[in-house]
């Protein structure tokens, strides 16, 4: 494989290769997008306070700008995401009155809002995030503690993929979550699946968001993640990945450009990565980047805002880094 080939181009017979983006990088990022990704992901428009700000107002424009880049320059799109604890507006929860509103209220909301936002992108966005992080990252608790679970019930989840369903019979619909690889997160992410499935609820993949760093996972987690998930018969997506230079409680705020050590590191991760998510082509759909060059990255502003983060495959110029040539040469 030549070094400066593209992206996409490298992985033509094995997945797509996508990058989330936003109304700003279709702008600032366009060469590269065009060049190396052949799927986007809205980073936020597609969210639901981004579409449905209040009850009866939906604002479209940006995410409507975003779907017609993809389309007009041949881009698989995913749609992200239809149900999720955050980037929700309070008013899908609330009566109107200061309490809470009741099950068949927001039922009512959330099977609007999904029959609109999923009817709108019907036969643009080819795979939804229909679910977003629904289960706890640690403890006893299963399913994460949210309005959604609060005013709804368990099967917030289940209703969630058969509106969708509904609404666009031919979209494949994912499950999406973080720590996905950690064997105990990843055990209840097994089991919703599983049971989503029983229940007849409409579920084709599971969304391995892929927010990673030089150290964790480790390879053995990312293997039995994949095997674990792909043994219940639905597709895998990588969905946001990016390979943070720090350990997420790292406070450091002070470097302005990644060390030689952290470069190698990341390279040598990149590489297995890329190496192991060709083992599983015939399960792996899709590998989405959450950005697509170090000059604009979510991990600048979070967990710790201001700690500057190079964790893609293209430098803060949008040049190749030595970890994209290592995955293209592969
Ligand atoms: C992030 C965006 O990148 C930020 O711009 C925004 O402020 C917060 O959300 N998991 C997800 C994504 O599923 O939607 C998140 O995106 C990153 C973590």
């Amino acid at each position: 494989m030549i070094a400066n080939e593209s992206l996409a181009e490298a992985f033509k017979d094995d997945f797509l290769i996508g990058a989330a983006v936003n109304s700003r990088t279709i702008v600032s990022q366009r060469d590269l997008l065009l060049q190396h990704y052949n799927s986007l992901t809205a980073e936020n428009e597609m969210k639901f306070e981004s579409l449905h700000p209040a009850e009866e107002t939906y604002t479209f424009e940006a995410a409507d700008e975003i779907a017609a880049f993809a389309r007009q320059n041949g881009k698989q799109l995913r749609g992200h995401t239809l149900v999720w604890h955050n980037q929700t507006p309070d008013w899908v929860f609330d009566d109107g009155h200061g309490g809470s509103a009741d099950r068949n209220t927001v039922l009512a909301r959330m099977k609007a809002h999904i029959d609109t936002v999923v009817g709108r992108y019907k036969g643009t966005v080819y795979c939804w995030d229909v679910v977003n992080e629904a289960v706890t990252d640690s403890g006893e608790e299963w399913l994460r503690p949210s309005k959604w679970l609060h005013t709804v019930g368990e099967d917030f989840i289940a209703q969630a993929f058969r509106f969708a369903h509904e609404a666009d019979p031919d979209a494949q619909l994912f499950y999406n979550d973080y720590n996905e690889c950690n064997p105990g997160k990843r055990e209840k992410i097994y089991r919703l699946v599983k049971s989503l499935q029983e229940q007849g609820a409409p579920i084709h993949g599971i969304g391995l968001q892929g927010h990673w760093n030089l150290i964790d996972p480790s390879l053995d987690e990312i293997r039995a993640a994949i095997e674990r998930y792909a043994s219940l018969g639905v597709k895998l997506q990588i969905t946001e990945m990016d390979v943070s230079m720090f350990a997420f409680d790292d406070q450091r705020t002070d470097l302005t450009a990644p060390t030689d050590e952290m470069l190698r590191l990341q390279e040598q991760r990149y590489g297995q990565f890329f190496r192991l998510f060709r083992d599983y082509k015939d399960v792996l759909t899709g590998v989405t980047f959450w950005g697509a060059a170090d000059d604009y990255t979510w991990l600048d502003y979070f967990p710790v805002r201001g700690r500057k983060n190079w964790p893609l495959l293209f430098d803060t110029n949008q040049q190749p880094k030595g970890a994209y040539r290592e995955v293209v040469s592969l």
